[in-house]
């Protein structure tokens, strides 16, 4: 609930549209979601190089990087992953009132976290990207050697072993990480938004 019952909002004259305009490109949030080690960070990064490249502004917000800022205080347990991903969607509409795309890597596992922040953005500002793949090829990869530790029991509440993951019912984009290359992957999340006359 929130504690401030005496503070005003403040209209802009700058609005969202005349940075738009000035950017020449639309501004949305790119909500890529998916189990630890499937490649939500990897993808975003390329994309964001990609959009780079095409002179393109956008920013990429990472879980891992986020959790040792703004997001320290916070854990791994359900209260604590609904506080991270509110957060991360305030954050967000704030990129996209900036007129930037924003690209997020969290594994945001309950649906009902990642429907607050479609709901806080206007139609089509909130383009889930899910990136699809078995927690066993995760597993394999365990680039952080995170899903050992979880299986012998030194990390609790780990995503897919002891805490659940809730699929995306539908996401705008999938992307299917064990199947497609990098660079396939950010193909996809292009057409997807040249096709959309985003970029
Ligand atoms: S969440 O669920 O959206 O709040 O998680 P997120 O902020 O994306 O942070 C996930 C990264 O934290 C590391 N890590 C864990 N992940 C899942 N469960 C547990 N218990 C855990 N402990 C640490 C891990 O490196 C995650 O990064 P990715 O990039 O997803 O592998």
């Amino acid at each position: 609930m929130s504690k401030n019952t005496n503070v005003t909002w403040h209209e802009s004259s700058l609005t969202k549209e005349l940075r738009r305009k000035q950017n020449g490109h639309e501004s949305t949030v790119l909500w890529f979601t998916g189990l630890s080690g499937s490649g939500k960070s990897t993808i975003a990064n390329a994309v964001a190089k990609e959009l780079y490249n095409r002179n393109i502004r956008s920013y990429v917000l990472d879980g891992d990087n986020i959790r040792h800022g703004l997001n320290k205080d916070l854990g791994f347990s359900e209260e604590d992953r609904t506080e991270n991903i509110r957060r991360i969607g305030e954050v967000s509409k704030l990129f996209v009132d900036s007129g930037q795309f924003v690209l997020t890597a969290f594994i945001s596992p309950f649906r009902a976290d990642r429907k607050i922040v479609r709901d806080l953005l206007a139609e089509g500002e909130f383009i889930e990207v899910y990136i699809k793949c078995p927690i066993e090829e995760c597993e394999v990869r365990d680039p952080k050697g995170l899903y050992d530790k979880a299986r012998k029991g030194i990390i609790k509440d780990f995503t897919g072993i002891d805490s659940p993951y809730e699929e995306p019912e539908q996401p705008e984009i999938i992307l299917e990480s064990n199947r497609y290359s990098v660079e396939e992957c950010v193909e996809q999340v292009i057409s997807f938004l040249t096709a959309k006359r985003a970029i």
